[in-house]
């Protein structure tokens, strides 16, 4: 939607100031998040575009998850701003961020095992037919419709009635990414989605990632591993301790050093350094055979 009332003699500078097709859907200026006293996060510029897949990378504890609990209003950030369309929004709680069109893919997806991949497709949002008091589910629309959104995305299975427990991780991945693009997703979070995923299956979540995409969503992708971030990627943002250490386009970064930058170049380095060290110890300083029997007399015995 444009602007109507950028006109006139300002006309302009309104219009460098109303929010454009180039303006992100979700972006993160300078925003961090503090647990009390402890700082998560500080000083993270972020933009999602529509069709474009942003990747968050970092090590354990870098601050992954804090960032996306801030963009899918479980958190609220306490430094910096947080805009939705070019407006600073606060969200109090996910509902908000999901009126807005940010939907989030939990790794331990929200689903009912034993209830039909379509009863699933649906859980919260379920159809109804027939005027009140005689008000029922419509069992055939649902079916008809998760069959249709699954298909859309390429996803095909057998049977829409079989309990989603018994689809793979990946399949479940790619039936949660349905759905919350069936549901108007306009920003999807996908919090490390093939962390417990052999190569096939993250190959087959990484496609739908691309089909999202290719839909026009502006993807969130967090992951620990370079090489999948790469094969879908436009964007990269590499945490560490909290902060952002590399923010690059893709045609500005090559996969070896993205690989580096994850793996931190320098102290990996350092460590390969420690087990060489390690490796060639001096073996006049190593205990003797007989100190290491059980039993043996300790020094302060
Ligand atoms: N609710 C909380 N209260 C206090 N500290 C927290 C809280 N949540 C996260 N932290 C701290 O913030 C830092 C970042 O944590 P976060 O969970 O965002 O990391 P992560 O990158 O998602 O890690 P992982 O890869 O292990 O999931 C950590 O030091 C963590 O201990
Ligand atoms: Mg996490």
């Amino acid at each position: 939607m444009t602007s109507t009332n950028a006109s006139g003699a300002h006309g302009a500078i309104l219009e460098e100031r109303a929010p454009t097709t180039d303006t992100a859907l979700v972006e993160l200026r300078e925003a961090g998040k503090s647990y009390g006293n402890i700082r998560a996060l500080h000083g993270i510029d972020l933009k999602v575009h529509p069709g474009q897949v942003t990747c968050v990378l970092g090590d354990n504890g870098a601050g992954k998850s804090t960032l996306i609990k801030i963009v899918s209003g479980l958190h609220q950030h306490t430094e910096g701003e947080f805009l939705v369309d070019g407006h600073p929004v606060r969200f109090s709680t996910p509902r908000e961020a999901l009126d807005k069109g940010i939907a989030t893919v939990y790794q331990d997806l929200a689903t009912v095992p034993l209830m039909p991949v379509w009863r699933n497709f649906f859980l919260g949002s379920e159809l109804t037919k027939g005027p009140w008091p005689v008000r029922r589910l419509d069992i055939e629309k649902m079916k008809q419709t998760a069959d249709d959104e699954l298909r859309h995305m390429g996803i095909v299975l057998d049977d829409l009635e079989q309990p989603i427990g018994t689809l793979s991780g990946g399949q479940r991945q790619c039936v949660a990414i349905a759905r919350a693009v069936h549901f108007g997703a306009r920003v999807l979070i996908l919090d490390e989605p093939t962390a417990a995923l052999g190569v096939k299956q993250s190959g087959v979540v990484l496609k739908y990632i691309a089909a999202a995409r290719d839909r026009g969503l502006g993807v969130i992708f967090i992951t620990h591993n370079p090489h999948h971030a790469y094969m879908v990627g436009d964007h990269f943002s590499v945490l560490r301790l909290g902060t952002m250490e590399l923010s690059a386009e893709r045609n500005r970064i090559t996969l070896e050093e993205l690989t580096n930058h994850m793996a931190g170049g320098a102290e990996l380095a350092a460590l390969k350094h420690e087990l060489a060290q390690v490796r060639g110890v001096d073996v006049e300083e190593l205990p003797e055979e007989a100190d290491l029997q059980v039993g043996a007399p300790q020094p302060n015995d």
